[in-house]
């Protein structure tokens, strides 16, 4: 029994993540009553939804029976498969980052750049992220009482962060902000290139290319400057990180910039937007949190699993496999979905509610196993320390409108946040 059409479609349906209630209404209800199901929404090839949180961590787990890079890593129509298979030479990916990849090459190339955002590393930056978050904080303060926290604060910080750690130029900022914002919201009119409504994905490869062509002109000529000149940032560890004593090839050094300057950014300001929304919404976290800074770490987690800004991964199944007592067929394609894993009851309780004192709260929101997000630890540490930066001087929060998500089924989180505030 395949899930009914009108779920099938809901839980791809960029409109309903925008919504909110309807993603997560749909997810609840395959959770009970079919927490691993096939669905085949129209123009889709059929796929297996995993919805629960550890039936998730068993196929993460397992990266060698299922892989990521044999069909497209997000799910997609046959009609726009076949448009990008076109114009790859046969490849279902736009780009070819350690998302798309498997082992051997997954392992060697994300070697390269591990170190770097291991904690131990991470802490000599601690201080400069502190800096960049107190200026934040002060450009707050002298907008007076009213701001879109969204738009001023939380899209710009993990942006200047990350592009620091990158080595973009300040200036350049802006530019990788649109193209970010252009990739992830593809579907958005407010975000995409042609701001068109767009329903049909096929339609948008198109401009989905050409927003990957401008990232890639971007970073050919920085790949050239950092192998000429070498600098202290991770811009030169991609352009002469060795695989097997070789250069990286172009398409993955290029996608490696790729997911740093997008991914590194976008999923972190979802995080942050969408935290302050629940404390203006919870002012009985808000009191407890400023009053005990010691509680924010916990606030930072819940946030994570709150918004949970990647929505979906796939996988494809590499051989015939069991899983939670279903047969999946060698070929087969999987949908990880983290926010109905992060919203299963068996795990969390109470899962709607925003609790910043949750303990233990495992999410999956960063994913698990061998693909696991290389920069949780960079993206907890800017989320702490701009939120201890913000709550010596935050004394009130509240909403000042109604707050807005983006029309996204991939990466997305909100897109306006506006509040109202007292800071001293
Ligand atoms: C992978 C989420 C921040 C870089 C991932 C995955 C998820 C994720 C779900 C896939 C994991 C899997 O397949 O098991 C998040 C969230 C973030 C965040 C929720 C912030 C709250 C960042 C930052 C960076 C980053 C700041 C940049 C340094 C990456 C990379 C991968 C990845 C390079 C690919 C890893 C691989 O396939 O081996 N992230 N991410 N992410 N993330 Fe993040």
């Amino acid at each position: 029994m395949t899930i009914p059409v009108e779920i099938a479609n809901t839980i791809i349906d960029p409109k309903a993540y925008a919504d909110g209630d309807r993603i997560d209404q749909a997810f609840a209800r395959l959770r009970r009553e079919s927490p691993l199901e096939v669905a085949q929404p129209d123009g889709f090839d059929p796929f297996w939804v995993v919805t629960r949180h550890a039936d998730i961590l068993e196929v993460e787990r397992q990266n060698e029976l299922f892989h990521n890079g044999d069909r497209s890593t997000i799910v997609t129509t046959i009609e726009a498969d076949k448009k990008v298979r076109e114009m790859m030479g046969g490849s279902p990916h736009l780009v070819r980052s350690l998302v798309q990849m498997d082992n051997p090459d997954h392992f060697a190339y994300r070697r390269v750049t591990q170190g770097s955002l291991l904690p131990q590393n991470l802490r000599t930056l601690e201080a400069r992220i502190r800096e960049i978050a107190r200026g934040f904080v002060d450009r707050m303060a002298q907008q007076g009482d009213r701001c879109d926290f969204a738009r001023d604060v939380a899209f710009l910080y993990p942006l200047h962060v990350i592009m620091e750690v990158l080595g973009v130029p300040e200036a350049d900022e802006p530019r990788m902000l649109k193209l970010t914002q252009e990739l992830f919201g593809n579907a958005d009119p407010d975000l995409n290139r042609d701001g068109k409504v767009v329903t049909d994905i096929s339609a948008g490869i198109d401009s989905l290319q050409s927003v990957v062509m401008d990232f890639m002109m971007y970073f050919n000529a920085m790949t050239e400057d950092r192998r000429a000149n070498p600098r202290e940032d991770l811009a030169s560890i991609i352009a002469n990180g060795k695989i097997d004593g070789q250069p990286m090839g172009h398409l993955e050094a290029m996608s490696y910039y790729i997911i740093a300057a997008t991914a590194g950014h976008d999923t972190t300001s979802s995080t942050t937007a969408g935290a302050l929304w629940a404390l203006a919404e919870n002012p009985d976290q808000f009191a407890r949190v400023k009053a005990d800074p010691s509680l924010i770490p916990g606030l930072v987690e819940e946030s994570i699993r709150w918004v949970t800004p990647v929505k979906h991964f796939m996988r494809t199944a590499t051989a015939d496999a069991e899983l939670a007592g279903r047969k999946i067929a060698k070929g087969d394609w999987l949908m990880l979905s983290y926010p109905s894993g992060n919203r299963d009851e068996a795990v969390f309780e109470d899962p709607f509610s925003f609790r910043i004192d949750r303990t233990p709260n495992k999410h999956v929101a960063f994913g698990y196993g061998a693909h696991v997000c290389l920069g949780q630890h960079l993206a907890r540490m800017e989320m702490r320390v701009l939120w201890e930066e913000l709550f010596a001087r935050l004394d009130s929060v509240e909403l000042d409108g109604t707050p807005t998500r983006m029309t996204a089924n991939f990466v997305c989180g909100p897109k306006s946040v506006p509040i109202r505030f007292k800071m001293n």
